[in-house]
């Protein structure tokens, strides 16, 4: 958002004094919290969102540093090839052991809407290509859905749900499962709102997902 204090050339100068005030104010509560958050982490949550910029993991949950590993995507796509995804899968779950993984969309997802349309737009077709499958899987339940808003918001709740699947399906996820407990949340922001709804498709353990995706030998 503009600041009349900034031209527009200028304006990321705002973010270097925000930083400035940031600093002061934590250290005003407590001079020791950058020391603290310096020693390390152990975060209990991996959050996988959007990239959208008005769903900030932070923010929205009222949490601090150190409380939140993140990664977002555009449409928050759980990809099994994605090396950036494994790579932050691996690290949170099997080095800093994470309780939760949550898979947050939200609302309104250009992402999402995209892939509901017919425009090719550029590389990121091939990104949200894996949203029209999940369209394609449900396209009786879809189409029967008249109002083209409404269409888009199920579609935004039905690809957060096919992303806890594909993250059921990794074998870090089954292994750790062997191990101890981690559970697997979707969520959905909105936007307009400011609200977080939990779809209650939590996935806790092996008998949650379908025989075939299911490896014995972890
Ligand atoms: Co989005």
């Amino acid at each position: 958002m503009a600041n009349e204090k900034y031209t527009a050339t200028e304006n990321y100068q705002r973010l270097l004094d925000n930083n400035k005030k940031f600093v002061a104010e934590r250290l005003s509560e407590d001079p020791t919290y950058f020391d603290k958050l310096a020693l390390g982490q152990s975060p209990d949550f991996l959050w996988i969102g959007c990239s959208d910029s008005r769903v900030p993991a932070n923010e929205i949950t009222g949490t601090e540093s150190g409380e939140i590993f993140v990664h977002r995507n555009v449409a928050n796509l759980v990809d099994i090839t994605d090396m950036n995804m494994l790579s932050v899968l691996h690290y949170s779950v099997d080095v800093l052991k994470v309780r939760h993984i949550i898979v947050c969309g939200h609302y309104g997802c250009g992402g999402v809407l995209a892939a509901m349309g017919n425009s090719h737009i550029g590389v990121v077709n091939h990104w949200i290509s894996a949203i029209k499958d999940v369209y394609s899987l449900n396209r009786k339940e879809l189409d029967a859905i008249t109002d083209e808003h409404e269409r888009g918001r199920r579609l935004v709740e039905l690809n957060v749900i096919s992303q806890v699947k594909n993250l059921a399906k990794i074998p870090h996820v089954q292994r750790a499962w062997k191990e101890r407990e981690l559970r697997i949340h979707g969520w959905v922001y909105g936007l307009s709102d400011g609200i977080l709804h939990d779809l209650d498709v939590m996935h806790d353990g092996m008998e949650d997902i379908d025989p075939i995706y299911r490896f014995d030998n972890l």
